[in-house]
């Protein structure tokens, strides 16, 4: 029967993982997943999320099905935190949200209700993009082609090309963009940019589909947040996935979110009870804990404001280290402006190295990056701050 199944190849980031957890190299090094380790290296659980696991513990639940949709209270502080309680498409009830299987879940919900509803749309993403998202819209059944993005040799957005890709798509061409923190180059588009973004993809009919899995990580949570709004104040219907995997450090709950904004709350009674359909032929509904711990986290104004400053106190820390591998490159004696490190956003820096200049990273210093030349600045340290810019430097 499976005689004819060839080998897949390593998935570019998580196959990572299984690298760096066989190499013996007492030093190295891991800079290829998107996940925040605090100055000693561990993965932190946030003090609210054990304090809500605390609240759980002392009194425990059965667990039942949940809705198909997921938890109410879940679904309603997700709209919360992404649109504002208070913008009048909320309270108009023209958005729906189902907790998702992670952002990654909220994609492919999208995906999968995108193909139903628009079989022949062809899908534009950024170039470069995360790792996932063609293998995941192809997967989905659609055509994925890039709209330009970064710009190497300014270091930065090459914006001319990206809106001229925009303006000679089709009508119904979905697009997909990076909310904030762009993975992986770090580069996001001013808000002037966005306003522009915005009125092409509504003077062509665009289907602007937002991923959102770094809020918080940038600038703060409502200055990353602000162009999700900018859309719904356009007057757009359009698609977001979140998660809280980064945001929450619960990377393994799979916590995560699909938002649809329709124009009437008749619209979206409608295209909830569609995408409820994909949840269930999928994998009929969610899980309980981890979007329990976020509901009573963001509904609880002890418990988000301790995780407001949890996130403030790591993304400080990425903006330390990322002013600290600038330094620690300039002592290795690289040259040069390095400056884009401090201006690119989020876990990631993108390090204009190559594939085998990355290769040569992991084989002779064991420090681990996506090929794409992609390092989670997140995972720096203290510790290993020296070693790895002694390594950058040896294969540049
Ligand atoms: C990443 O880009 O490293 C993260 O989003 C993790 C993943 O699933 O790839």
């Amino acid at each position: 029967l499976f005689a004819s199944v060839e080998m897949a190849p390593r998935d570019p980031i998580l196959g990572l993982n299984e690298q760096f957890n066989a190499d013996p190299n007492p030093k190295k090094v891991n800079l290829g997943v998107g996940v925040y380790t605090d100055d000693q290296g561990k993965l932190p659980l946030l003090k609210c999320v054990a304090a809500a696991e605390k609240q759980m513990s002392e009194a425990p639940k059965a667990r039942g099905y949940l809705p198909i949709d997921g938890i109410v209270a879940y679904d309603k502080a997700v709209q919360g935190l992404v649109f504002g309680a208070e913008h009048p498409a909320v309270k108009g009830g023209r958005i729906a949200t189902a907790q998702a299987i992670g952002g990654t879940g909220g994609l492919k919900l999208g995906a999968d209700f995108l193909k139903r509803l628009q079989p022949n749309a062809q899908v534009l993403i950024s170039d470069p993009s995360w790792e996932n998202h063609r293998a995941l819209f192809e997967t989905a059944g659609f055509p994925v082609d890039v709209y330009p993005y970064y710009d190497a040799a300014n270091r930065g957005i090459n914006f001319e090309g990206m809106i001229a890709k925009l303006k000679a798509a089709a009508a119904g061409t979905i697009v997909l963009l990076h909310a904030c923190c762009h993975n992986p180059t770090g580069y996001d588009l001013t808000d002037a940019q966005w306003d522009e973004v915005i009125a092409v993809i509504k003077a062509q009919g665009l289907i602007p589909f937002l991923d959102m899995a770094y809020q918080g990580f940038g600038n703060g949570i409502a200055e990353d947040g602000a162009v999700v709004i900018k859309f719904l104040d356009a007057g757009l219907s359009y698609f977001v996935s979140t998660s809280f995997s980064k945001s929450f450090s619960l990377y393994g709950e799979r916590v995560g979110a699909l938002s649809i904004v329709s124009e009437t709350a008749e619209e979206c009674g409608r295209v909830l009870s569609q995408l409820k359909r994909v949840i269930r032929t999928n994998y009929s509904n969610p899980p309980t804990h981890g979007a329990q711990v976020v509901a009573m986290v963001l509904t609880s104004p002890e418990l988000r404001k301790m995780w407001e400053d949890e996130l403030a106190e790591m993304r400080d820390r990425i903006k330390v280290m990322r002013g600290a591998l600038v330094e620690n490159l300039q002592a290795a004696g690289v040259q040069g402006d390095l400056s884009y490190i401090t201006r690119q956003k989020g876990m990631f820096s993108y390090s204009g190295l190559n594939a085998p200049q990355m290769q040569r990273l992991r084989s002779e210093f064991g420090v681990y990056g996506v090929d794409s030349g992609r390092i989670c600045v997140a995972a720096l340290n203290t510790g290993n701050l020296k070693y790895v810019a002694d390594a950058i430097k040896a294969v540049m």
